[in-house]
């Protein structure tokens, strides 16, 4: 590298850690610890080279601050979860140049036939054949939400973490969008509202042409703009920064009932709260096809594109079912509810084009090799892009991706760039197709351990990949581990990520996990994050914070530690649902479930191969023949066994658990590794257990009221309605908003209405408080 380059490297590198900086400390960060942390290194590295580019104010110099925490920490009253994506995929034409209008075609049935999927899911699980949905656009801004008393704003809120946020009131009460005061004559005692605060597009440009014209630093976009304006402690602030504000759902209520989302979107609207002007309601999954094509990509017609008709930034489209009562029977993924999806149109996705360098291998936490792309720098939807996933192999040699190839580039979810395709037109001349096992000289990378082609699943499908055997002592698996362990979805430790989790490792101080339980503050404070000449420790002070996060991790529920574990094809939903259905781990180590899964996955397999239609492998004679459809009757009595067992089981509640998953779980528990793991954990004193049942209402095994749907009616004389809910949730019961003839009990408290006569009318067996809180125990 040239001095120049060198130096314009440091200045890009520069602008965006400073951009993640303020990201961060908005309490919105764009990337991951990990990712902030590779870009550091490689500032720390340049300057090493070239000293002369370190100047006192380079970042390498600062110590990252924290998010403000100023604000009073408030619980909320029901969990604001995120939202599951589909994503149509956007597989190119196989023409050198993709005709526009056969593109555009097959983006249109790939994303509809997304949407039917989701569909059908639900029409399995509600077991109706036509659902009645709400279309409605997905905003771009900064989720909120507002609490009216007796009419009243009580109180105004962040998201935060989904379970507790900030108490911002005094700042929402300066959005001339929020009103004080809701328009009604009989107001509820309580109804929460929730939306998204955000500055319009227009807004922003002039916003920040003042604040640079008055020499402060502008904001790279208007959702940045928004968070950090959010979070200013002066609330006066707030009042001359144009914030706006739109609902679209309401939260903890009392006193007052909805139908449907519609219903709700007309009630906030006549109330007097901001909401969308454009939401339609779709009888059946063909008029959300239409309403899509029609109204969200407009037919390709950019001036009609639904984008161009609303003030504030969407990023997609969200499919709710209308019905309220049906929310309650669809069974919640870990962090987003059953009810609805959102979905990015494939040409509201930006790409770019830039040059692809070289491929790069890295070793992931179950030593999977993951080919990267290295890019020439370029910019897209407000970051700077040098790398991009490339899956695995068989992806390259799809796409036919080739180093040296001009490619296009796109951010798949909100953060992870892939490659789409390459401009076949500008490949260079002598361009090779990419043979990843020669690349890395047929060895692991970080180890140089033998590798295997291995089937893996990837988000439910299976892949084959490469990977290095070597589990207990490849380096790069080891610091993964760590790193994954401590990572905020996992258990949640404090800045052990990244460059930590590698010093960590190669230091000798931690070789599996487990031991991050037996540093002390000052062996951890005293690891030196640099090299031997040039030390950097980490100190005492962010050693003190990790051992409490430590300490704390020990109390996680169950599907953290699952997921935790590393366990390969084991994600954070298939970890949620393992949780679901077993206790402990010792259950999972040894469950007949799993059990079940696995043998049902390969006698599948073996009834496929075996099968005496088999086009693949004939039978040779009629001999050969009439012994396959022997065995092959033994193996559809033996499936048709198995299955029942699998159903009663609970499989309907791991839909993501299939033979691949369930055989790994088994896999790891039976390992040298996986005994090991459970045998510390048992003398760290550790053992998680089960808290499915305190995420919305899906049933555990164990409690009184396992699997039983519950309603509570009327006022309660010792508890509020949440705290019914909560206790039903707890006993391991669901907990719904409707009387059907599903539902099990209803509970019924002081002015029980119409939902006691309809209980009496379908024969659901009633009780009193007191009953109730004997059965809960
Ligand atoms: S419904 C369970 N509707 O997007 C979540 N959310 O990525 C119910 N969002 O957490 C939310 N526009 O903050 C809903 N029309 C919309 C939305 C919307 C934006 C936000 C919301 C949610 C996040 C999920």
């Amino acid at each position: 590298m040239t001095h120049a380059q060198a130096k314009a490297r440091h200045v890009e590198l520069v602008a965006e850690i400073h951009k993640h900086d303020r990201a961060y400390e908005s309490g919105h960060p764009l990337i991951s610890d990990y990712e902030y942390d590779q870009l550091e290194k490689e500032l720390k590295g340049l300057e090493e080279k070239f000293p002369e580019l370190a100047t006192p104010d380079s970042p390498t110099k600062k110590v990252r601050t924290e998010p403000l925490t100023k604000f009073k920490r408030v619980r909320h009253l029901e969990p604001m979860l995120s939202l599951d994506k589909i994503q149509a995929s956007d597989r190119p034409t196989k023409d050198e140049e993709p005709d526009d209008n056969k593109r555009k075609r097959l983006q249109d049935e790939n994303t509809v036939n997304e949407f039917a999927r989701f569909d059908a899911t639900l029409q399995k699980q509600l077991g109706t054949s036509r659902i009645e949905y709400v279309l409605e656009p997905k905003v771009d801004g900064v989720s909120i939400s507002v609490h009216y008393r007796h009419g009243k704003l009580a109180l105004g809120m962040t998201r935060g973490d989904g379970r507790e946020g900030d108490d911002i009131t005094e700042n929402l009460k300066q959005i001339r969008d929020i009103p004080h005061e809701l328009k009604m004559k009989q107001p509820p005692a309580l109804l929460e509202v929730r939306g998204e605060a955000y500055i319009s597009q227009k807004d922003f440009e002039v916003m920040n042409a003042k604040l640079e014209a008055a020499g402060d630093e502008a904001f790279p976009n208007a959702r940045n703009a928004t968070a950090g304006t959010l979070k200013q402690l002066d609330s006066r602030l707030i009042a001359e920064r144009p914030l706006s504000a739109v609902f679209y759902a309401v939260g903890a209520r009392e006193g007052i009932e909805f139908e449907t989302h519609a219903e709700v979107l007309e009630s906030l609207k006549k109330f007097g709260l901001p909401t969308q002007a454009h939401w339609w309601v779709c009888k059946g999954i063909e008029e959300v096809r239409e309403c899509y094509l029609k109204n969200v990509v407009a037919h390709y017609d950019e001036r009609r594109d639904l984008r161009s008709r609303l003030p504030y930034e969407i990023d997609g489209v969200v499919l709710k079912v209308n019905k309220l009562a049906d929310w309650a029977r669809l069974p919640p993924k870990a962090k987003a509810p059953g009810y609805a999806i959102v979905h990015k149109p494939i040409p509201w996705i930006m790409p770019a084009e830039t040059v692809l360098k070289a491929i790069t291998v890295q070793v992931g936490r179950t030593g999977v090799l993951t080919p990267v792309a290295e890019l020439e720098p370029v910019f897209l939807q407000g970051s700077t892009i040098a790398r991009a996933t490339l899956h695995n192999e068989e992806e390259i040699h799809r796409k036919d991706i080739r180093i040296g190839d001009t490619v296009i580039i796109r951010k798949a979810g909100m953060v992870i760039p892939e490659v789409v395709e390459v401009v076949k037109s500008k490949r260079p001349a002598g361009a090779k197709p990419f043979d990843l096992v020669a690349s890395v000289g047929g060895k692991c990378p970080a180890c140089g351990s033998a590798i295997v082609k291995e089937k893996i699943s990837a988000g439910g499908r299976e892949e084959v990949a490469w990977r290095c055997e070597n589990v207990a002592g490849c380096p790069a698996q080891k610091s993964r581990r760590v790193e994954f362990f401590a990572q905020r979805r996992a258990l949640d430790i404090e800045s052990l990520g990244g460059i930590v989790a590698e010093k960590l490792v190669e230091r000798g101080l931690v070789n599996e996990p487990l031991d991050l339980f037996k540093l002390t503050v000052e062996k951890l404070g005293a690891l030196n994050l640099g090299t031997d000449d040039g030390e950097r420790v980490y100190g005492e002070k962010n050693a003190a914070k990790a051992v409490e996060a430590l300490e704390r991790s020990k109390t996680l529920p169950l599907n953290r530690w699952i997921y935790a574990l590393a366990i390969p094809n084991v994600g954070e939903e298939t970890a949620y649902q393992l949780a679901l259905t077993h206790g402990s781990l010792e259950e999972l180590a040894e469950s007949q479930l799993l059990q079940d899964i696995r043998e049902l996955g390969e006698l599948e397999t073996e009834r496929s191969r075996n099968s005496p239609q088999s086009r693949k492998n004939p039978p040779k004679t009629p001999e050969e023949k009439l012994a396959r459809e022997k065995r092959n009757d033994e193996i559809k009595a033996r499936i048709a066994e198995v299955e029942s067992r699998v159903e009663q089981g609970g499989k309907a509640r791991m839909p993501e658990v299939g033979a691949v998953a369930a055989a790994s779980v088994l896999d790891f528990f039976a390992s040298v590794y996986g005994k090991k793991i459970l045998k510390r954990l048992k003398e760290l004193g550790i053992h998680p257990v089960n808290e499915a049942a305190d995420k919305g209402g899906a049933p555990t095994r164990a409690g009184a009221l396992a699997g039983k749907t519950v309603v509570v009616t009327g006022t309660l004389a010792t508890m509020s309605r949440d705290d019914a809910f909560a206790k039903i949730r707890a006993a391991g019961g669901s907990v719904s908003n409707s009387i059907s003839a599903k539902t099990d009990f209803l509970v019924v408290g002081e002015n029980a209405g119409s939902k006691l006569d309809k209980a009496q009318k379908l024969g659901v067996k009633v009780i009193d408080e007191p009953q109730f809180l004997k059965m809960c125990g």
